[in-house]
């Protein structure tokens, strides 16, 4: 009869690697020219002065075609350009590619809002026109069903184990995502509670 083994305390694997599988990118980039933010918040004041979108005591928003609108072209054209090169980065096959909506958001500092998705669509994004002190962050969240039943304390944050990624308003920054990305406003630690 063979000797029982006994080496299985020291047996280990050889070869290890960490193979990432169905990774979430976030997109992102600052514009060339800042100036394009003013104009921009100009053009979303004197829609907000008009009246033309909804409003509460925090929150300003525009309608959600405004991409249509001649005064945003080159935004427009920035988005398209931009998004045809994350298209370019999935190796998207594709004639041409469009935008579905685009509104903008004249919030207080402190203004927040929940967790969402943009069904029907491919691409989402963001670019902050200006960035008040303290403002909320973009929060994203882990995007895959079931990741966060478990959450074990750990000993440090990283990408592997941290189920949110914020990202502090920066005027002039545009971020894109897959659309299947959660992502919220957080508040803001501003106290001011400055007025629209
Ligand atoms: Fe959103």
């Amino acid at each position: 009869m063979p000797a029982a083994p006994n080496s299985w305390t020291t047996m280990e694997l050889k070869e290890r690697q960490v193979i990432t599988l169905f990774p979430s990118p976030l997109f992102v980039g600052k514009v060339s020219d800042l100036t394009i933010c003013d104009r921009i918040e100009a053009t979303l004041r004197a829609m907000k002065k008009a009246g033309e979108g909804t409003q509460d005591e925090t929150f300003f928003m525009t309608r959600d075609d405004i991409h249509k609108r001649p005064e945003m072209k080159e935004l427009s054209d920035l988005v398209l350009s931009e998004s045809n090169r994350v298209l370019d980065f999935y190796r998207i096959k594709r004639q041409s590619h469009y935008i579905t909506d685009m509104w903008g958001n004249i919030t207080n500092p402190n203004h927040r809002q929940a967790l969402h998705i943009h069904p029907n669509c491919l691409l989402s994004g963001i670019i902050y026109v200006t960035s008040p002190p303290d403002s909320g962050p973009t929060q994203f969240g882990d995007p895959r069903p079931g990741a966060r039943m478990l959450e074990p304390a750990v000993t440090e944050m990283n990408q592997f184990n941290n189920g949110q990624f914020l990202v502090a308003p920066d005027k002039g920054v545009m971020l894109m995502w897959p659309s299947f990305m959660p992502h919220a406003v957080e508040r803001g630690r501003n106290r001011t509670h400055e007025h629209l």
